[in-house]
């Protein structure tokens, strides 16, 4: 239920903090060691490639997983678009292991892919929401997001929570496989500190709701830019913006912007500069500087060891694995308050539905 909430997206963005603590409580022990099916762990350290599948938010997830996973695990991972992947399957590893990301676990694309796997004898694990959902009951294995049930259909919490699933999942493997990198890493703790960073940017959304009145009024579209991580969470910040407000809006790899696109950037276009990385910060500022010099109007978010005095909003630091589960909040309340401001229903935008059933 909604409750007191003018949208179920406010609420479900609002829930996140719990749903971190909750995973916490879920797959980890009070030693904080993570709990996940032997077989799992099993199946995945004896694979030599781990193949995410998924469509939208679940997709955009899916490249802050793999970036967590190959770290912690040493296994190669592909992400693929269900709807390409089926019809264009890539040349496979010898020892494939399939991932299925999927909020609603129906979504049709995603299931093809599934069927097809199955046929050809390869092991899957679906991550999803929905116990007992169509990708749940089929794969071999499943994970639960516990997010609680997601209605808006701009998906938010279902993003944190499987980004999150996912990093417990890697420390598991990681852990299998007596990786350094993994056996250092205190995911409890780590997804604990993200929950009150998290809360810490939901006390400040009036900030952004004054700031998104000021950046998007009248703008017709927009851009995310940013290297690595925060290239992987300029894309979902982009769809979400893009999918309810009607904004077009476009995220980039921030140092890709000058081989083309830039030529669309005008006076006063907005555009989103997402820093959370030590390697990659001087650069992305670089090509912020390249936009501004073109009439662009600079919108930054990054972490506070990055900070610049100028930025506009900053985020307290965490877990550099695990930055997308902050970064990613402001970029939600910018969504939802830029739809509000235009006056669109901000849980039912045009021409879509929750949970897609058609391929
Ligand atoms: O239920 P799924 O995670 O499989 O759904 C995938 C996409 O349809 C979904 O994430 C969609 O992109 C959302 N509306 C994005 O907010």
């Amino acid at each position: 239920e909604k409750g007191a909430y003018p949208y179920y997206m406010l609420k479900e963005i609002d829930d996140q903090p719990a749903v971190m603590r909750r995973i916490v409580q879920e797959y980890t022990d009070t030693l904080g060691r993570t709990v996940i099916d032997e077989d799992i762990i099993k199946q995945i350290t004896a694979s030599d490639r781990i193949y995410v599948i998924a469509c939208g938010t679940s997709y955009n997830a899916g490249w802050v997983g793999k970036a967590i996973l190959e770290k912690m695990t040493n296994i190669p991972v592909e992400v693929h678009l269900s709807s390409e992947f089926g019809y264009n399957m890539p040349l496979l590893s010898d020892n494939p292991f399939f991932i299925f990301l999927s909020q609603s676990g129906e979504t049709a694309d995603s299931r093809q892919v599934l069927v097809q796997t199955s046929e050809l004898g390869l092991p899957s694990l679906t991550l999803t929401n929905v116990a007992g959902s169509t990708l749940s009951r089929e794969a071999d294995y499943t994970l639960l997001l516990h997010a609680g049930p997601e209605i808006a259909v701009a998906s938010t919490k279902a993003y944190t929570a499987q980004i999150a699933v996912l990093a417990v999942l890697a420390k598991a493997v990681g852990d299998s496989k007596a990786n350094p990198s993994s056996l250092d890493f205190d995911i409890a703790h780590e997804l604990s500190v993200i929950a009150t960073v998290i809360e810490s940017i939901i006390a400040e959304k009036m900030t952004i709701s004054q700031l998104v009145e000021d950046y998007l009024a009248t703008t017709r579209n927009a851009f995310y830019i940013g290297r690595g991580v925060d290239y992987y969470v300029s894309m979902e910040a982009s769809l979400k913006l893009k999918e309810i407000s009607y904004i077009q809006a476009e995220g980039f790899a921030a140092g890709e912007l000058k081989h083309g696109t830039i030529a669309l950037i005008e006076e006063m276009t907005p555009v989103f500069g997402v820093i959370t990385d030590k390697k990659t910060a001087a650069h992305t500022r670089g090509n912020l500087k390249e936009v501004e010099s073109r009439g662009a109007r600079n919108f930054v978010i990054a972490l506070s060891s990055l900070a610049k005095e100028t930025d506009q909003f900053v985020i307290p630091d965490v877990h550099p694995l695990l930055t997308a589960l902050v970064s990613i909040i402001p970029t939600q309340l910018i969504a939802y308050f830029a739809t509000l401001q235009r006056g669109y229903d901000v849980d039912k935008p045009r021409n879509l539905a929750k949970s897609v059933t058609v391929e």
